[in-house]
């Protein structure tokens, strides 16, 4: 597994691949875990080189205390991308990506970045725009892996890509959750052992809305779910929404024809969670 820093060494090597290797590539900010090595596993069988890129992007948090507090854990990351095989490690500075000058560009996503996410983390989505285009631009991948917890930020990806008719293709892969439900993240790590004990509720919940949207229309569904939440002390639910898999416009009335989705956002503690099922 080669490790590169600098943007140029990585592009060398890149550029000496022989011709028509395909290259599959996952973003990620470290912290990794078992969702994210399942993306790499993906990318490993989808493509003859894989390149991971961990850099912890600055312009994509809204506050500077979860920058800070974001978890650094390079020595194990590199462990385990070495355990799944990956080829290439791209692990950039901030200064590298963004020179002296950390700031975002500006995007149009066609309003998919003002619904949900976008209410509440101010500038997030132009964060996230900057770096994977940037990124896309130095890695030159085939295709790119992004889990569906994200799922607001998977469909924002794959607007740009569109818009920017870049050349590659967006795969978006499945949740992975922990055996009690729990959607893996890096920040489960930071819940209290009883916000821990508690957390699985979000996709309980979740798999409850879907079952009761077969028979209740979208606004009674976000009552249902309001009220399970109220009779949760340590959990504090920031939206629950049901919308539409495309533009992530909140229904008025079910379509047959249109997919929807159930998507969450929960504080535990200082902690939020987010998570997403399809309906
Ligand atoms: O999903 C993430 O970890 C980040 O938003 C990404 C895609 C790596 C960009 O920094």
């Amino acid at each position: 597994m080669l490790v590169f820093a600098k943007i140029k060494s990585v592009q060398q090597k890149i550029k000496s691949l022989k011709k028509g290797t395909t290259i599959g590539f996952v973003p990620t900010m470290g912290a990794l875990h078992k969702g994210h090595l399942s993306l790499i596993e993906q990318a490993k069988k989808e493509n003859d080189v894989v390149v991971v890129s961990i850099f912890v992007n600055p312009t994509q948090f809204d506050k500077k205390e979860d920058l800070i507090n974001y978890p650094k854990t390079i020595d194990t990351d590199l462990s385990l991308l070495k355990s799944v095989f990956c080829d290439i490690v791209f692990t950039p500075t901030a200064e590298e990506i963004y020179s002296n000058n950390i700031q975002s560009q500006s995007f149009s996503f066609d309003g998919l970045e003002h619904q949900m996410e976008g209410k509440f983390r101010d500038g997030h989505f132009n964060g996230v725009g900057t770096i994977v285009k940037r990124l896309f631009e130095i890695v030159t991948p085939h295709k790119s892996y992004f889990g569906e917890k994200d799922f607001q930020q998977l469909q924002i990806i794959r607007t740009m890509v569109k818009k920017h008719q870049m050349p590659l293709k967006v795969i978006g892969c499945d949740i992975y959750r922990e055996d009690d439900g729990l959607a893996m993240s890096s920040r489960n790590a930071r819940l209290t052992k009883e916000h821990r004990k508690i957390a699985p509720f979000i996709y309980k919940t979740l798999k409850q809305a879907k079952i009761e949207f077969g028979t209740k229309n979208a606004l009674e569904v976000v009552n249902w779910v309001e009220q399970e939440f109220d009779k949760q002390p340590l959990l504090e639910l920031e939206y629950f929404e049901i919308a539409d898999e495309d533009t992530l416009l909140t229904i008025e009335n079910k379509n047959p024809k249109q997919k929807y989705r159930a998507f969450i956002a929960v504080f535990a503690d200082k902690i939020r969670l987010i998570d997403n099922i399809s309906l």
